[in-house]
């Protein structure tokens, strides 16, 4: 399942900022906090509640707390400027990491770290990631998951390729992806158009 937040004002707005050529480190980091909210929200829409008693001030009830443990795991290094806008919305999930990167020439990424805290028994693990270009970066990261026994994986994109969208359908079907904006393809150097360039590049002020 693929979901866009599209007919959405606020997206449509941030994800311009992004996309301007103008935009410089700051303004481009206060931008991907915001997606970040509204898509890490909207992926937690169904997340598994339990009932716990508590008292208002008035009266008992019978509140609805989330389930269970949930992990967020960034892909370095585009994901980390997503991951404390994560942690807003679950201050209590953990955190793993995986770095890869892309070869220029070819696309296809390595992975050249990688660290995870115990994934027994979580709820659900939700992938960062800004970029789904090829969706090689991603598909990686949910094999590598899946061989840890993880079972309920989220890819949170800003933006996405219709490439990547069907790479990961066609091999990750129980995946569900949350984006900003479906764009409409790569270049020859498999970049997203119309994108926002490199996304690692313009938060880190590296090119
Ligand atoms: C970018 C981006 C994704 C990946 C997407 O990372 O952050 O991880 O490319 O491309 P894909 O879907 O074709 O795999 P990059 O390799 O540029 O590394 P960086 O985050 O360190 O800049
Ligand atoms: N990674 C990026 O940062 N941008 C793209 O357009 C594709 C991959």
């Amino acid at each position: 399942m693929v979901t866009e937040l599209k007919n959405h004002s606020i997206a449509l707005h941030y994800l311009s900022i992004l996309r301007d050529e103008r935009t410089g480190s700051s303004n481009f980091r206060k931008a991907t906090i915001i997606l970040t909210h509204a898509l890490v929200l909207e992926a937690c829409r169904q997340l598994e509640l339990s009932l716990e008693s508590i008292h208002t001030p008035l009266e008992k009830i019978e509140a609805q707390k989330i389930k269970g443990k949930l992990v967020f795991v960034p892909i370095l290094r585009a994901g980390l400027g997503m991951l404390d806008a994560a942690l807003d919305i679950l201050p209590n999930a953990a955190v793993g990491y995986i770095g890869l990167e892309r070869d220029e020439q070819t696309a296809i990424a390595h992975c050249y770290y990688s660290k995870m805290p115990n994934l027994s028994g979580v709820q659900r693990v939700f992938l960062l990631d800004p970029m789904l270009a090829t969706g090689g970066s991603a598909s990686q990261s949910i094999v590598k998951l899946k061989e840890s026994g993880v079972e309920n994986v989220s890819m949170v994109s800003i933006v996405a390729a219709p490439e990547g969208i069907q790479h990961i359908e066609g091999l990750h079907p129980d995946v569900d992806i949350f984006t900003a904006s479906i764009d409409r393809e790569l270049d020859v150097n498999r970049y997203i158009l119309p994108g926002l360039g490199d996304f690692g590049d313009r938060l880190f002020g590296t090119d």
